[in-house]
């Protein structure tokens, strides 16, 4: 049945793209931008720049391109501002970084070099490993939050910017869990005026975008918006949330192989995963508390797509552990192994081994630039709240209370896809095919 679609206000004038943290993802993904926009790169690895989607029956043929079928925002009009705990521009922090080839830093130093970060929110108890030198004087965090609004309003001013988003790009925060402060708006504003410890860095971020009625999406898996008092905000304020996790490397390979094995009812006993990362991620993810944050939005996965519970025989013992080592030689080139034990008909055990030499920052970049510009859709399309359909990029999806994630990736992408057909009005395709 065909939907009639919503209103979507056009993408006129700038995009600010607020990053917090100018670390390795962040410059990557400037970098990449600038480099397509020159011609010099083509944006490999991005659903929004390069993604066709079908439209209608198989018959028709109408394949167009993702974004020519909605109206996103494009290259040329993204502005960056950032924040974070050093002092580095962004072409400092790249060359720290050590990701970018240095003949497309010498193309795009300039525009990495005009970003200048803005002083940020720090908490030493979230983020141990790291000697910030670059944060905000006050000590109270309704005030963080208000010199936040500040910079944020400054920045749109100064860069003459028709809307923003802000995407979390910083480290992962030590691990927390929620408390009666995170219950509602009020408690929250009460928690901040009482500088309550529950409160992350990345939330007050959080709360300060949403109080600017500036979209909030999440790349680390600490729970900064998954928590009812800024979804209320959200909700209030009408703006869009996503998160959490970029979906990258091992994981993303998790969410294609297992549907597959599922698919086939073989039973898996066990999966061992583990990883050996040297950049500053892999740094401050050394720290068991930072490590936590990650493994619970890593160990997620596997449960919600075999589901033991409705599969014990297959699945009911099934053995998953996850590892990331610190292991500086490697920077952000990334070797993951995955030691998976199946057992098949008769009961026989058989093994299948991964081994993925990724690039972290190169697998992530990429989906930056398809959230901020996701994100910035569905603000136009007055979507608020928990923006599901973005799962996609997600390794531990935020849902509405009471829903279990997916974690699956095709059935992420066919969420993703459905949506955009239905916001523009376009028939749903749910692979029926009986009519032919
Ligand atoms: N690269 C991937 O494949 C991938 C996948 C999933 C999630 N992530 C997450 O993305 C985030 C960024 O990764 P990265 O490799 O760029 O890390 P990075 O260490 O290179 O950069 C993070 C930056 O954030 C800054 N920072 C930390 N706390 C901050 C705060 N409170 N305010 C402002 N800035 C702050 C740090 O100083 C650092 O420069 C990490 O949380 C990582 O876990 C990355």
């Amino acid at each position: 049945m065909t939907q009639a679609g919503v209103t979507i206000k056009p993408a006129q004038g700038k995009l600010g793209v607020l990053l917090v943290g100018l670390g390795a993802v962040s410059t990557t993904f400037v970098a990449g931008v600038e480099a397509a926009k020159r011609n010099v790169r083509k944006p490999i690895g991005s659903l929004t720049q390069l993604g066709h989607i079908r439209l209608g029956k198989r018959t028709e043929n109408r394949n167009p391109m993702v974004k020519d079928m909605v109206p996103l925002a494009s290259l040329n009009d993204i502005v960056y501002g950032a924040w974070d705990l050093f002092p580095d521009n962004g072409y400092e922090a790249a060359l720290k970084a050590g990701v970018i080839p240095q003949d497309l830093l010498d193309k795009c130093n300039e525009d990495l070099k005009n970003i200048v970060p803005m002083k940020a929110v720090y908490d030493k108890n979230y983020c141990r490993r790291l000697e910030a030198t670059h944060f905000k004087t006050e000590t109270n965090k309704m005030a963080q939050a208000e010199a936040l609004i500040k910079d944020i309003e400054t920045f749109k001013v100064n860069n003459n910017c028709d809307r923003l988003t802000m995407i979390w790009c910083a480290s992962t925060e030590a691990f927390n869990t929620l408390t009666d402060t995170h219950k509602t708006v009020r408690n929250f504003e009460e928690g901040m005026k009482n500088n309550d410890p529950s409160i992350s860095p990345s939330m007050i971020y959080a709360y300060a975008a949403l109080k600017c009625r500036v979209g909030y999406a999440n790349g680390a898996p600490n729970l900064t918006t998954d928590c009812p008092a800024l979804q209320e905000l959200a909700q209030e304020m009408r703006v869009p949330l996503s998160g959490k996790d970029f979906k990258t490397g091992q994981t993303l390979m998790k969410t294609m192989i297992a549907p597959g094995i599922a698919a086939r009812y073989l039973s898996i006993s066990g999966w061992f995963s583990t990883n050996i990362l040297g950049n500053r991620d892999g740094e401050v993810l050394d720290d068991p508390q930072n490590f936590k944050t990650k493994e619970e939005s890593k160990l997620s996965v596997l449960d919600s797509i075999l589901q033991p519970d409705l599969y014990p025989d297959l699945y009911g013992d099934l053995y998953h552990k996850v590892r990331i080592e610190y292991y500086p030689p490697r920077k952000d080139n990334k070797e993951g192994w995955d030691n998976i034990d199946l057992v098949g008909w008769l009961g026989m055990p058989m093994q299948l081994k991964i081994n993925f030499l990724c690039r972290d920052s190169i697998l992530a970049a990429p989906i930056v630039l398809d959230l901020v510009l996701f994100m910035d859709l569905a603000q136009r399309a007055e979507m608020k709240g928990i923006q599901e359909w973005l799962s996609f990029f997600y390794k531990a999806p935020m849902t509405k209370k009471g829903l279990n994630p997916i974690h699956h990736l095709f059935a992420q992408e066919m969420k993703l896809q459905n949506t955009l057909r239905y916001m523009v009005g376009e028939e749903q395709i749910t692979y029926l095919g009986l009519d032919y």
